[in-house]
């Protein structure tokens, strides 16, 4: 079998959540060496766990809001002794996190600007973040590639109806900072191009994750495959962009969500 992979080193932020967990396992599957990074945590210890006996796996903690760490990490895993061709922009402050740590989700008219700016710095600064020091460390030095992760809500607004009633609700800082990220996306992809680094986005749809039947119903009303996805699903397209067979793309989104943003 032809290991779809082979001689790609993939450096992924937020590597610990539910799919960057999954593209951790299915990329190594695929021949590729994997740098996983995560705030430390749970998340990150569990991924060790699962991992760290594997040599084709290396893990770093990062705060992808934190410029100090960033700025730092690409020399820290070249004077490790890899060298990344595939980067993923996957760390973000989701749904998911709030509702797993607990937090409410507040009106639009009460969200705090603190939580706004939050939100902000790591789903757009973190990326734009990593962006600049793959230019100033990487680009231009071997072919490369950036992915950026965006969502069924980057340029589709979200439906608040399904929400009603539901622990979690989509926040608008969320949709703000994915349909931002594809900006940067665009606007690198031309830039980049010259140095031989291409820059795609992929946007997920709605991904199951032991969500009630009830919102499994509503969300799936407004999927053409009327129903969520798997987080492999998402990850047969993750790889897909991260392989040398995505070589001529860039600049494109990727909605990889059963429809929902073709009707
Ligand atoms: N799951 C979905 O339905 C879905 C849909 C569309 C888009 N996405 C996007 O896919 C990506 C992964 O989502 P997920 O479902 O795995 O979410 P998740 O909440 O399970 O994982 C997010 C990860 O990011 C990490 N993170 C948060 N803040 C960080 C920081 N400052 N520095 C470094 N890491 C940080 C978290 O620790 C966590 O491991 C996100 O960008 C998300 O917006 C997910």
């Amino acid at each position: 079998m032809v290991e779809q992979l082979k001689g790609r080193t993939v450096f992924i932020t937020g590597s610990g959540g539910v799919l960057g967990s999954t593209y951790v396992r299915r990329m190594l599957a695929e021949g590729a060496r994997v740098i996983g990074s995560d705030l430390p945590g749970k998340r990150a210890e569990a991924l060790v766990e699962a991992h760290g006996g594997n040599p084709d796996f290396r893990f770093y903690p990062l705060d992808v809001a934190s410029e100090d760490e960033v700025t730092a990490i690409f020399q820290r895993i070249l004077t490790d002794g890899w060298e990344p061709n595939v980067v993923l922009n996957n760390a973000a402050i989701t749904g998911e996190l709030l509702m797993g740590a607990g937090q409410p989700f507040p009106d639009f008219a009460d969200l705090k600007l603190g939580d706004w700016e939050k939100t902000l710095r790591t789903n757009l600064t973190g990326p734009f973040l990593i962006a600049r020091q793959m230019d100033r460390d990487i680009v231009g030095k071997w072919p490369c590639t950036l992915i950026n992760v965006a969502s069924m809500y980057a340029l589709n607004g979200a439906h608040h109806r399904i929400y009603e009633g539901m622990p979690f609700k989509n926040f608008s800082a969320y949709g703000v900072t994915k349909a931002g990220i594809h900006g940067l996306t665009v606007w690198l992809a031309g830039y980049w191009a010259p140095r031989g680094a291409t820059v795609n986005t992929i946007a997920p749809g709605a991904v199951f994750n032991n969500h009630s039947e009830e919102f499994q119903r509503r969300v799936g009303e407004l999927i053409m495959l009327d129903r969520m996805a798997k987080p492999d699903e998402i990850a047969d397209a993750m790889l897909f962009l991260a392989s040398a067979q995505a070589g001529y793309m860039t600049g494109q989104m990727v909605n990889v969500d059963g429809g929902f943003s073709a009707w």
